[in-house]
């Protein structure tokens, strides 16, 4: 099974699990049928229900969250740091850090099988930087924020030309915004 359908897996079942949870809570919240029928000792009855809550929740986030990609390759000093800015509609790549007045972007070559981290910032408007394959798949994807920087690193095991596109929605020529870099 491919991560994201043991993700998608895990969604389905927890989205079931929170469905019978507001089924029986909508159905234990009915009128009694008579005087002397309802819910006994309510009090012990929620605590139990809470506990169960706590259990599932924390069994889900153990599962999850050591897979999110914040954690990909933190423990991994990069070989190399690759600057990125974005802004209406283009991608500055550079090896030094970008002066925001005169952005200068530079061809990228970065070496495979070995961690390369990327800084990306915006100068305008919040961009999205992703990056694809040579065929059209998603490998990783960060937001290009104005006022921040974003870390993202990743290793990458194919040799190939590596596109950038815009994943976020950011003017007129949004669909236009791209560049690439290559790696050998
Ligand atoms: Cu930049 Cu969409």
């Amino acid at each position: 099974m491919k991560n994201h359908e043991f993700i998608l897996t895990l969604f389905l079942a927890s989205a079931v699990l929170i469905g019978a949870l507001f089924y029986y809570i909508y159905s234990s919240s009915l009128k009694p049928k008579s005087e002397n029928e309802g819910i006994q000792n309510p009090t012990q009855k929620r605590y139990f229900f809470f506990l169960v809550y706590i259990a599932v929740f924390a069994i889900l986030f153990s599962i999850t969250i050591p897979k999110s990609p914040y954690y990909l390759f933190a423990d991994k000093a990069p070989d190399k740091v690759v600057y990125v800015a974005a802004k209406q509609f283009m991608f500055v790549l550079s090896e030094q850090a970008i002066d925001a007045k005169n952005p200068k972007s530079e061809k990228i070559v970065i070496q495979s099988g070995k961690p390369v981290e990327f800084r990306v910032t915006s100068l305008d408007v919040n961009h999205g930087f992703a990056i694809y394959n040579s065929k059209a798949e998603l490998v990783t994807q960060t937001q290009a924020m104005p006022g921040y920087v974003n870390r993202l690193r990743w290793v990458f095991n194919e040799p190939g030309t590596y596109n950038i596109l815009c994943l976020e929605f950011c003017g007129s020529a949004h669909a236009y915004m791209r560049s690439s870099f290559i790696v050998k």
